[in-house]
């Protein structure tokens, strides 16, 4: 892994109503890494991620993704990231075939060129066999294995998962951590993981950060923290213990 900064925020801030949702945020993610962002609900992740995909902008403060700023430019931006949004709307009369062919229409990915890409994409996230049903007759774990697909047609090197595991069963969560877990060493992407899975995060994250109320109270690999908290590694405690004893603290 490099350390070459592929998203990196400097006192972003984000205040809706005169309250901050995001306070003056400052952190890195390098290239190819797994970042495990964390917090409770309304911690500020999601608006977060929205200003680093240029869908709203900062009240203050610096973001970079891939050295462009995404208020300036936001189309750049968008199209180089891949990002599977909490509740992924996909058109249900299309098939998944169809559905990929748009979007690699999209990103210049057409003609056999696409075809060879959509059938290795729905391969890797084990869609194959479903290539040719409509996608409004997709189940919830199929659709967020059609958003990953999504980002392998994009050839997205950064990808932005907002809440990948939500509604999935237990098998398919884990199918889909080995997943996430194979686009950043297979497929050398840069993952910025927003989860509240935290036995499945701990197994593949590089480096954590928690948010809390806006601000990220700690950042590090989990190994750190754990020396940090309780002063032994991490074999002894789990992150959820690690994540709760700095979620009382704050
Ligand atoms: N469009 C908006 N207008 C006003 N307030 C907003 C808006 N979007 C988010 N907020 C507020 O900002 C705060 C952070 O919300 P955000 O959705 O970023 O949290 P989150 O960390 O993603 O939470 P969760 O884990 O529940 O997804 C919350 O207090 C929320 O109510
Ligand atoms: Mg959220």
């Amino acid at each position: 892994m490099s350390t070459k900064a592929i998203i990196e925020t400097h006192e972003l801030t984000k205040i809706y109503n005169g309250q901050a949702a995001v306070d003056q945020l400052t952190f890195i993610v390098n290239e190819g890494e797994i970042f495990g962002f964390l917090g409770p609900n309304g911690a500020g992740k999601t608006t977060t991620l929205l200003m680093l995909l240029g869908l709203t902008e900062p009240t203050s403060g610096k973001a970079r993704v891939l050295g462009l700023d995404p208020t300036r430019d936001p189309i750049k931006v968008k199209s180089r990231i891949g990002y599977l949004q909490e509740n992924m709307g996909f058109y249900p009369d299309l098939n998944a075939r169809q559905m990929l062919r748009f979007v690699g229409e999209l990103n210049g990915v057409t003609g056999s060129a696409a075809e060879t890409r959509i059938e290795s994409a729905l391969q890797t996230v084990g869609l194959f066999e479903e290539i040719g049903k409509k996608i409004g007759a997709y189940s919830r774990g199929m659709r967020q294995r059609l958003g990953i697909a999504e980002l392998l047609i994009k050839d997205s090197k950064v990808a932005f998962l907002d809440e990948p595991t939500l509604g999935l069963d237990p098998d398919a969560t884990n199918r889909m951590i080995e997943l996430i877990q194979s686009l950043a060493r297979d497929q050398h992407m840069t993952i910025l993981l927003s989860s509240h899975m935290l036995q499945q995060v701990q197994k593949i994250c590089h480096r954590i950060g928690i948010m809390i109320k806006g601000k990220m109270v700690v950042q590090g690999p989990i190994d750190q923290l754990a020396q940090e908290k309780f002063g032994v590694g991490k074999e002894k405690y789990s992150l959820e213990q690690i994540y709760m004893k700095y979620f009382q603290e704050a």
